[in-house]
């Protein structure tokens, strides 16, 4: 087992900062080796979701559109479980299923395949990009036709499960996990099924199977309640459920299309650059995360694969980074991490960073770094570049506590494994490292202006986590980011 003592004297006694202190030597983006699409990057959630992918993404999209005059953000996974905001001239848009980057002019947005869509959600979201970007920004978002649907009786499906299960009860209720069920059930609605003729009599089987379910868990399909975007709302009966789902096929229609082939030539060409947009984290996955209260989609770069339908292999994409906060972990659900931070720092983080969900505005858990977990994320997603968000949240008086290694209660050493009851289990042991004061870091904007503590403890985590240092964000708006680019 690795505990990191090794590289805490390298870089804490002997200096070493493994040239976090300076600008990459060469683009990563640019300068790629053969067989790796040049222009390409992936972000994921490298913890258990929220570490501001989705304003590194918008950043990086502008940044891209700039100097390319187009970009393409392709989501590959989750649904209306997912929110970030976005903050430009003076607007703050909520977003949970459309991609960031909508907001950029040149920006083309693809929700691809591997995703799971609530029509009436993406309605309202679709609005409010035509509002500010105008009718004609239509053109550039593409709904993947083979994109599930994600629907009312989904979430009310979900809700009557909750009443007896035990794990999965920490989600969103936004009827991720019945959505994506459908398809290992092989009776998914897609997209595409609200192109045909006959997606009335598609959508009310469907209905019908979704009321038979509920009856044998005893519950009433038509009169359950669920969450809508703003609020709740009921199912209602079958007429009434097809005749609303008309008026938002009529809406969407336009934006749903076979996205295969232009995906296909705009890969194989070099340009325009891509970016991928991962939703939810690897924590979060089911076959790597703290099982059971996962989410259902794969939020892994590995879920690239499928939703492209075997087009983008991720290696090679030539920036595949993981999204973390810097100095400490953010979790909502029911799971209990091994490395639980006492509540008043955890408080204070909370105010300042405004750790409460997007989408469930619940209060997020605040942990400390857990690097047994954290380097498991990396490596199994097989990550080459980090993104550290929220570096302004340090203190300068309060070191900053890491977890290096795990152990039993009788001091032998353990790894991290995907499961709670496994984790419960779990000694932590920590490492102080020392901080700095994130309020004094605005205008920094190159690693050479961040204080040495903070040099030192990036180089820490990222050699940590064997991955190279990409953006460390310094503030909510889009410029307040440090980049290691060239
Ligand atoms: P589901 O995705 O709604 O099924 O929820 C499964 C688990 O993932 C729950 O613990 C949720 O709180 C968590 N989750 C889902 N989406 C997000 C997200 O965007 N950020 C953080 N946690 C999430």
């Amino acid at each position: 087992m690795i505990d990191y003592s090794d590289l805490h004297r390298q870089v804490y006694e002997q200096g070493h900062l493994f040239g976090v202190e300076q600008l990459l030597p060469r683009d990563p983006l640019r300068d790629v080796k053969p067989g790796v699409r040049p222009n390409s990057i992936a972000i994921e959630g490298g913890a258990f979701g929220d570490e501001g992918k989705g304003k590194c993404v918008d950043e990086l999209a502008a940044r891209l559109a700039r100097e390319h005059g187009k970009v393409i953000v392709y989501r590959w996974n989750g649904g209306a479980n997912a929110g970030h905001t976005v903050e430009f001239e003076g607007h703050r848009v909520a977003l949970h299923q459309v991609p960031s980057g909508a907001f950029i002019p040149g920006a083309t947005v693809i929700l691809g395949k591997g995703m799971v869509l609530h029509p009436a959600d993406l309605v309202t979201e679709l609005d409010q990009v035509a509002t500010l970007m105008g009718p004609d920004s239509r053109s550039n978002v593409w709904v993947d036709e083979m994109a599930v649907l994600c629907l009312d009786t989904h979430r009310a499906f979900e809700a009557a499960l909750n009443q007896w299960q035990e794990g999965g009860r920490g989600a969103t209720g936004r009827g991720i996990a019945p959505a994506y069920a459908d398809i290992v059930y092989r009776h998914p609605l897609r997209m595409r099924d609200l192109k045909v003729s006959d997606w009335q009599t598609r959508i009310g089987r469907h209905y019908d199977l979704y009321a038979g379910w509920m009856t044998g868990l005893g519950a009433n399909l038509s009169s359950t309640t669920v969450p809508a975007l703003q609020g709740t709302t009921q199912v209602g009966s079958r007429k009434a459920f097809l005749q609303n789902l008309g008026a938002q096929r009529n809406v969407l229609l336009p934006y749903i299309r076979d996205v295969s082939v232009p995906l296909h030539e705009a890969w194989m060409a070099a340009s325009p650059p891509f970016i991928f947009e991962g939703a939810q984290a690897v924590g979060l996955d089911a076959r790597f995360g703290v099982y059971p209260d996962v989410t259902a989609s794969d939020p892994t770069l590995g879920g690239i694969l499928a939703s492209t339908e075997g087009l983008v292999l991720p290696r090679q994409i030539a920036v595949r980074a993981a999204a973390l906060k810097a100095t400490y972990t953010s979790s909502v659900g029911t799971r209990r991490l091994p490395t639980r931070m006492d509540e008043e720092l955890a408080q204070r983080i909370r105010e300042a960073a405004q750790e409460y969900g997007t989408t469930t505005h619940r209060p997020r858990d605040i942990v400390h770094l857990d690097l047994p977990a954290l380097r498991f994320y990396a490596r199994v997603s097989d990550a080459s570049h980090l993104i550290l968000t929220h570096m302004d949240i340090a203190y300068p008086n309060e070191s900053i506590r890491v977890c290096t290694f795990y152990t039993d209660r009788r001091g032998n050493s353990l790894p991290y494994r995907p499961d709670q009851e496994y984790l419960k289990a779990v000694v932590p042991h920590y490492v102080e490292l020392p901080s700095w004061d994130g309020a004094a870091l605005r205008n920094a904007r190159k690693p050479q202006d961040l204080p040495l503590p903070a040099q030192q403890f990036v180089a820490f985590v990222s050699q940590a986590l064997g991955a190279t240092p990409l953006f460390a964000t310094i503030g909510p708006q889009r410029d307040e980011t440090v980049s290691w680019l060239p």
